[in-house]
């Protein structure tokens, strides 16, 4: 396993609603380390340029509106197999769909409210990683427990 890192966000909804502490913690938990985090309401140009792969789909302008439409909870994690693995832990895209104990399956029921966003892969965390943090907001450190999570 490589050492990954990936962007999660969580959405407007999910910080109105006030699930911020009860994702986090979900990451923490499984072991992942936190590097990176801020709250910022992003502007238009920010949203377009992140969902730029679905500039043509009919879902586009509402979700561009959405995502825009208050503070969002920005995230970087790092760790072992973390781009997949922050995926099953967020769940199917589709929260009716999304298998209960994941984020999504738990906490949410509607597709354009779907409380979180993950990155889908590799070229894409390292684009968007780019595209909401700068390098110096990301922090290196080990966590104190680090070798009760991996082996050398
Ligand atoms: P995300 O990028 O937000 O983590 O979600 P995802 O990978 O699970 O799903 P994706 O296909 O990338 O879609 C991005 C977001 O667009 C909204 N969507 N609405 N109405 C629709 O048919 C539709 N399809 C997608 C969802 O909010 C989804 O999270
Ligand atoms: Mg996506």
């Amino acid at each position: 396993m490589t050492v990954e890192r990936t962007f999660i966000a969580v959405k407007p909804d999910g910080v109105q609603r006030g699930l911020v502490g009860e994702i986090l913690r979900r990451f923490e938990r499984k072991g992942f380390k936190l590097i990176g985090l801020k709250q910022l309401t992003p502007t238009r140009e920010l949203a377009e340029e992140h969902y730029g792969v679905h500039r043509e789909r009919p879902f586009f302008k509402g979700l561009v509106d959405f995502i825009t439409s208050g503070p969002v909870v920005a995230m970087v994690f790092e760790g072992d197999g973390v781009i997949v693995s922050a995926r099953k832990l967020i769940g199917a895209t589709k929260p009716l769909e999304a298998e209960p104990g994941t984020i999504r399956g738990d906490l949410a029921i509607n597709i354009g409210r779907n409380v979180i966003h993950g990155s889908d892969g590799p070229d894409t965390a390292c684009f968007e990683i780019g595209l909401w943090f700068n390098s110096s907001e990301l922090v290196t450190w080990n966590p104190s427990d680090q070798m009760w999570r991996v082996e050398d």
